[in-house]
């Protein structure tokens, strides 16, 4: 695997890639839902790209940016068992070079949800992928159903700026006992990693609930109170939407899915489900 830094570096890998190539952005601290995401890439193209690279951006005034997991030499042992290609792994520098000056801001569906729990988080996402997109021009660029709202923000900007590449969804991978994979479960206690589990059964609960004629605010207010009773702290939101633009549910209708964050101890975890 060639591992490269600069945006130089980066053009003339590139430049010398042959036939399809997939892209797979991510923030490092990899586990096997990134890694699922490599295998399904090495499906559709001939030569598969990843990224790492903790996007300052993304994160907020007191977010985790600084602790945010980092393990650049483990990653790069199992992209290499993965079959990948091309790392490249930029800077801040790098990608935020003297005077950078734009921002990519997606109207809608990125308003609500995480949009709401974090202002600006969706900019800085959405700025890093078109820059990441524009970079390595990849034919096909896959992401994880794990951040349902990130992937249909990342659908809409490619939609609405004709980026000329296919945006695949991957299903998230989870843990025996039905946590997903998250590089934020490191930060979880023993203890509190056992009680997380709270999250995707409380999921599990409300879609039940609702698949047998429950009304929808009762199954959603149960489901919260299992996350509370779990001893989660904050529930940022727990909500039944339309699947494509991710408006709010009153009654089951058309394609849906449930979404959750919710904090326990100083950890804040996302889930959804589809139905
Ligand atoms: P990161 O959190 O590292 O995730 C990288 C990709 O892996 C995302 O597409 C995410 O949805 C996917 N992923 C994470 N956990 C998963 C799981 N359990 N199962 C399947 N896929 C999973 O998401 C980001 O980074 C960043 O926002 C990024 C898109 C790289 C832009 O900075």
């Amino acid at each position: 695997m060639q591992i490269v830094r600069s945006s130089e570096e980066l053009a003339l890998a590139r430049s010398q890639l042959s036939g399809s190539v997939a892209l797979v952005p991510t923030m490092g601290a990899l586990h096997a839902g990134h890694l699922a995401l490599i295998a399904e890439a090495k499906e559709r193209a001939d030569k598969v790209a990843a990224s790492i690279f903790v996007n300052p951006a993304q994160f907020a005034e007191g977010e985790d940016f600084e602790r945010y997991p980092r393990s650049e030499a483990e990653d790069v042992l199992k992209l290499e068992q993965a079959g990948c290609d091309i790392l490249w792994a930029p800077t801040v520098a790098d990608i935020y070079a003297g005077g950078f000056a734009t921002k990519i801001s997606v109207g809608r569906v990125s308003e609500r949800w995480e949009g709401e729990a974090r202002p600006g988080h969706f900019d800085g996402v959405a700025t890093v992928v078109a820059k990441l997109l524009l970079s390595v021009r990849p034919d096909v660029a896959l992401f994880g159903e794990k951040d349902f709202q990130q992937l249909a923000v990342i659908r809409r900007m490619v939609a609405d700026l004709n980026m000329a590449v296919e945006i695949v969804g991957v299903a998230t991978v989870r843990e025996p006992d039905g946590l997903a994979l998250s590089s934020r479960n490191a930060y979880l206690s023993a203890e509190e990693r056992q009680r997380a589990v709270a999250l995707p059964n409380s999921l599990r609960l409300a879609r039940a609930a609702i698949l047998s004629g429950e009304p929808v605010s009762a199954a959603l207010r149960d489901a919260k109170q299992a996350l509370v009773d779990a001893g989660f702290l904050r529930i940022d939101y727990l909500a039944l939407v339309d699947a494509s633009t991710l408006e709010p549910l009153d009654s089951p209708q058309g394609n849906m899915r449930l979404l959750a964050a919710a904090v326990i101890g100083t950890t804040r975890l996302i889930d959804n489900l589809a139905f």
